[in-house]
């Protein structure tokens, strides 16, 4: 008798700063994953030195979705080919992302690999866009800019390139300098339970919080079109 391979996980992260929280919690999550038993491919933005530029040779061609992409983005593209979830943790930078990540999404994420294709090739992926927030809860839901970045990440991306499977959840604050030094500790590490829950697969405590894997919707066969407004609105932040 077989048995089942291990998951693959591709673990994606984006902070300049290797004792940051963010890089924290990746390392977190590579052991725990770890210890889940997947396979964790631990892709680091700013240690691997990945380019956010594109270029020429990364634009897409919307006549030809074969396009031979720059053999560094060939190379990423296979190590999200090969997981079977793929974790992304960063900071929230101006409600959005680290250049570095968006230039990840830029230039890998890219016609004919992610997208254009009628069989998605990324379909059946799980995906966590796990993002560490300055700010409080309170004020991603006031402002709707919680809502924004879960239908950015979630549906802009994810969905646009055939992950149902994917969300979008927000550590809250995260600056520990107005914290008193005593409580930081526990801080930390209520954040990272926080994380540890938000990602590994059975440690989620809702479980209408994830996206069914099924009822697909057509596949963009061509560049990114606007697309119509989502009807859900409601976000997955974590508070
Ligand atoms: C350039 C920059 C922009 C930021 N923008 C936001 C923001 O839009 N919303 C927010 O909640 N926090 C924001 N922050 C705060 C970061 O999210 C916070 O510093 C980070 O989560 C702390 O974790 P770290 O130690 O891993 O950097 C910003 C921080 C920086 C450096």
């Amino acid at each position: 008798m077989r048995s089942t391979p291990p998951r693959q996980t591709l673990l994606v992260v984006a902070h300049p700063r290797t004792n940051s929280l963010t890089a924290r919690t990746a390392a977190r999550l590579r052991d725990r994953l770890t210890e889940d038993g997947a396979v964790v491919d631990l892709l680091d933005l700013y240690d691997e030195g990945f380019d956010p530029r594109l270029t020429p040779v990364d634009e897409p061609d919307w006549e030809n979705r074969d396009k031979l992409y720059s053999p560094e983005v060939r190379a990423h593209a296979d190590r999200i080919a090969a997981a079977d979830e793929i974790v992304v943790v960063f900071p929230v930078w101006w409600y959005s992302v680290p250049a570095v990540l968006k230039g990840w999404i830029d230039r890998v994420w890219n016609y004919g690999f992610a997208y254009g294709r009628s069989e998605p090739r990324l379909a059946g992926k799980r995906m966590v866009w796990l993002g560490l927030a300055g700010a409080g809860a309170a004020d991603y839901a006031a402002d709707g800019l919680g809502a924004a970045l879960d239908l950015q990440l979630r549906v802009g991306v994810s969905r646009f390139c055939g992950i149902e499977d994917a969300t979008v959840h927000l550590l809250h604050d995260t600056e520990l300098s107005g914290v008193p030094a005593h409580q930081r500790p526990a801080r930390v590490l209520a954040l990272l339970a926080q994380a540890e829950t938000a990602v590994i697969p059975g440690r989620s405590a809702a479980p209408s919080d994830r996206s069914p894997r099924s009822g697909r919707e057509p596949r963009p066969e061509h560049r990114p079109a606007p697309r119509p407004q989502p009807e859900h609105h409601g976000t997955r932040v974590s508070a």
